[in-house]
């Protein structure tokens, strides 16, 4: 675990699709799921803002495809 990257309450968004990082944010903001920091903050984000930042933060199938089969 690097430390610059990631820490033990913080949980990284690397391993997640853009659809389970859309259905979280929504549950946070609905009240659904449970958390100490994210329920402050997801309330505040529009749909469009929930579906651009899934986009942007959530895992690219193709590119890390091609990553994995690199040499
Ligand atoms: C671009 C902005 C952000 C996005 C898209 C985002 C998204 C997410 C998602 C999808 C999860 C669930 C992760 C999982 O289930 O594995 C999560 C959890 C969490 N995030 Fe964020 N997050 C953002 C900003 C932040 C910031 C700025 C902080 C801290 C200052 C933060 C702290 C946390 C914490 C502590 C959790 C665990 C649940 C909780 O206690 O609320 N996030 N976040």
């Amino acid at each position: 675990m690097s430390p610059l990257t990631q820490t033990a309450s913080i949980p990284s968004l690397s391993a997640l699709s853009s659809a389970e990082i859309g259905e979280a944010l929504r549950d946070y903001a609905s009240g659904k799921r449970a958390g100490v920091i994210m329920p402050r903050l997801a309330p505040a984000l529009s749909e469009s803002d929930i579906a651009s930042l899934s986009v942007y933060f959530g895992r690219a199938e193709a590119e890390s495809a091609m990553q994995d089969e690199a040499p």
